[in-house]
């Protein structure tokens, strides 16, 4: 064979391709996503009880950047039909959007249904599925209802049972129309960030405690709601029901740090994934020791984290039908050193119950949010080790996208971090054969974003705060989505003109 030929056979046998040649298989679907809190506004309309961010915003301003709220945010309570409209203009195939459970619930149970807020979701649902896009819908996104964690939230076991009622109502009010359902969005943020953090979903910080409590009490409310799902509706309805993790990929500094790295990944995730999608079950085993020498050492009686019974471990055993996978940023992570303060809580910045501490590469560029650095191979090693634990299971990309102060239309940093994470895509499709069959941009439109307020945006359409309609206008970035979109080609326009040398 000449030397030519040699190359060739090699370069089809590693897959040395261009990125840029692959394509998104046949039936691959493209969305873009929203939350309720973050655009809806309207918080006090007809009915609608206050939430744990009503609550976090109204009486504790100052833990928000621009002392802002959500009470307004997009108007989309009152512009959804402009929703549908730019979703329909982009092509998308599906729109992910949550519902507000204190909105439809206002009293957190199912003894009274918010007649507005059942419309609503209603009106929303019909106009997404007049114009052919379907609607992926989360049951919960963070806004809990006030009275809920007046009782305890996510910390109470009792959850898990009022979270499976309040998705018997969901599975019953739009079941016939909403095929695939996530559960809980970002268990991560929700519950490591969350009690981390002075003010997030819950408004209670209790890293040592609390954190475990609430995972655990996700995974087996998700759980119960798959069961329900399974058990009642999916014979009826045909539809699929999943979670959608956070995931930050963590780069181990040097050799020895990898074994640290991979407790991190068990930290991070494993603990909301490893019950459901382990063949075994139960808790990722190193974590669960790490946690329970921990607990002993520091003279608790058992582990802080709670741990399951038998029946338990069955329950949440294969409750899934897809991995929702939301991915942004990573990090570099390695053991502490001796003389090293392990000073902040900031779950961004170290793992405290692995004495690890996180950073980024100098190289990273940095998001307009404090916390996002971007790293777009850190997304296909995710995606492996999501196949490497849990073997084929199919993934749903439910979030991706980037944070800017949203000034500009032209927004090229966006286009490329779309652009490069839509590789890894492709890569890990290709090459590593991770069965991923949809991808979602976050965010549709510029809203909310918790306690960065409006000082941050992550929209493909610009929305107008200023503007009492609240008008969205198109970025690039969303002219950039919907050429991926129609071409199947990740690959930016000529006709965009970006002059820039890194593109
Ligand atoms: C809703 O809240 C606004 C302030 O955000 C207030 O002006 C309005 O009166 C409230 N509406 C109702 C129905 O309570
Ligand atoms: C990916 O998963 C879906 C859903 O389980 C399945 O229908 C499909 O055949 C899988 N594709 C591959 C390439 O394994």
């Amino acid at each position: 064979m000449s030397p030519w030929r040699l190359f060739a056979v090699w370069l089809l046998a590693e897959g040395a391709w261009c990125a840029s040649e692959l394509k998104f298989p046949p039936g691959f679907k493209f969305g873009a996503a929203t939350s309720a809190y973050q655009i809806e506004g309207a918080w006090n309309a007809s009915g609608k009880s206050p939430s744990t961010w009503d609550t976090i915003t109204h009486t504790r301003p100052h833990h928000i950047i621009d002392q802002s709220s959500g009470d307004i945010a997009c108007d989309s309570y009152n512009q959804w039909k402009e929703d549908i409209k730019i979703a329909s203009d982009l092509g998308l195939d599906f729109y992910r959007f949550s519902i507000s459970w204190p909105r439809l619930l206002p009293t957190g149970f199912p003894d009274a249904i918010n007649e507005d807020g059942r419309r609503y979701y209603d009106n929303l649902i019909n106009g997404l599925l007049e114009m052919g896009i379907e609607p992926m819908v989360t049951m919960y996104h963070w806004d809990l209802p006030q009275r809920l964690q007046n009782l305890g939230g996510w910390a109470n076991p009792k959850v898990v049972e009022w979270f499976e009622d309040y998705a018997r109502v969901l599975y019953k009010l739009y079941g016939d129309r909403v095929k695939t359902w996530i559960t809980i969005n970002e268990p991560f943020s929700m519950c490591t960030l969350g009690y981390a953090m002075v003010a997030f979903s819950a408004g209670v910080t209790d890293q040592d405690v609390g954190t475990y409590l609430c995972i655990k009490n996700v995974v087996m409310a998700h759980s119960k709601a798959w069961r329900l799902y399974d058990r009642d509706f999916r014979n009826k309805f045909g539809g699929r029901v999943g979670i959608a993790n956070q995931l930050f990929y963590l780069k181990p500094a040097t050799k020895e740090d990898e074994e640290i790295a991979s407790l991190g990944h068990e930290f991070f995730y494993g603990l909301y994934s490893h019950p459901m999608y382990s063949k075994e079950g139960g808790w990722p085993a190193g974590i669960e020791r790490v946690i329970e020498q921990n607990s002993k050492k520091a003279g608790f009686a058992r582990s802080r984290l709670p741990p399951f019974t038998d029946e338990e471990k069955e329950i949440a055993r294969g409750a899934y039908d897809f991995y929702g996978f939301n991915y942004y940023s990573s990090r570099i992570i390695r053991r502490r050193g001796d003389e090293e303060d392990l000073l902040a809580r900031s779950p961004f910045k170290n793992i405290r119950e692995l004495n690890a501490i996180l950073e980024v590469d100098p190289t990273w560029k940095k998001s307009s949010s404090f916390w996002f650095y971007v790293y777009p191979p850190g997304m296909r090693k995710l995606l492996s080790w999501v196949k490497d634990q849990y073997g084929d299971v199919e993934i749903v990309i439910t979030e991706n996208g980037y944070s800017s102060t949203g000034t500009e239309l032209n927004d090229i940093d966006r286009i490329k971090y779309y652009r490069d994470h839509l590789e890894q895509v492709l890569l890990a499709i290709h090459k590593d054969k991770v069965n991923i069959t949809g991808y979602t941009a976050w965010s549709l439109i510029d809203n909310f974003e918790w306690n960065e307020g409006y000082s941050t945006k992550f929209g493909l359409y610009e929305v107008n705060f200023n503007d009492p309609k609240r008008t969205r206008t198109a970025r690039d970035s969303a002219k950039y989505y919907k050429n991926v979109i129609k071409t199947n080609d990740i690959e930016i326009p000529k006709s965009f003109n970006i002059i820039s040398d890194e593109l």
